[in-house]
């Protein structure tokens, strides 16, 4: 492909909190390892980390405050508008606390994507990590997945194992998933960039 054609692959990284997986997205593109553009963050929480670096990365930052729209609607038809003003190809969900509507997903499902410190469907929602010491199993993981309306259950892209140990806690634990969303998370969306993630009905196949 001539490389005035080559029209890049833009995405966009919705958090709320510390945002190791946009720092680990960040990262990964400026290595050379991730070929896509990172358009914007979308962060509902104006003093997350995450902001800061954005800010240092040189990303465009929509941070809001829900509060200060009178709907969840409201706010999710401003963040579509930007959406579509940037010609956002993929919206990647890294810590963001708050439910997708259908204002976002009807025109993005398909492109819309989360990555979640269990082996879904164990452990949906908050605290996936806690909930996987509590229960006492001896393999939890990470997953990405497709979003649908519901929490955490669209059709899985990818799954990886990881082992607990007897004297695990909720940070060791913690940290052990962590380093595996941040190989996973850019090796998905490289995929996905690439044509290789097809979705069909619950099922998806990634093909090399
Ligand atoms: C990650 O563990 C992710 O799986 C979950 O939220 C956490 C975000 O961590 N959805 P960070 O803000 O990227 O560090």
């Amino acid at each position: 492909m001539s490389g005035a054609a080559h029209r890049p692959f833009r995405i966009a990284v919705f958090a709320s909190g510390s945002g190791s997986n946009f720092q680990a997205l960040v990262d990964a593109v400026a290595a050379g390892k991730l070929d896509v553009t990172i358009e914007l963050l979308v962060c509902d929480k104006p003093q997350a980390r995450v902001v800061e670096r954005a800010a240092q990365a040189g990303v465009n930052a929509f941070v809001f405050r829900p509060k200060e729209y009178a709907s969840r609607a409201e706010y999710e038809a401003e963040i579509l508008r930007l959406l579509e003003e940037r010609q956002i190809d993929l919206i990647v969900l890294a810590g963001y606390m708050r439910l997708i509507t259908a204002t976002l997903i009807d025109p993005y499902y398909g492109r819309i994507i989360n990555i979640h410190p269990a082996l879904l469907p164990s452990f949906p929602g908050v605290n996936g990590i806690a909930q996987a010491l509590e229960y006492g199993v001896k393999v939890t993981g990470v997953t990405v997945h497709f979003v649908d309306g519901g929490m955490d259950t669209g059709p899985i892209i990818a799954q990886r194992a990881v082992e607990v140990a007897n004297d695990d806690s909720e940070e060791t634990l913690g940290a052990k998933l962590h380093r595996v969303e941040h190989e996973l998370y850019p090796a998905v969306i490289g995929a996905i960039r690439d044509g290789r993630v097809h979705l069909d009905g619950r099922h998806v196949k990634v093909t090399s």
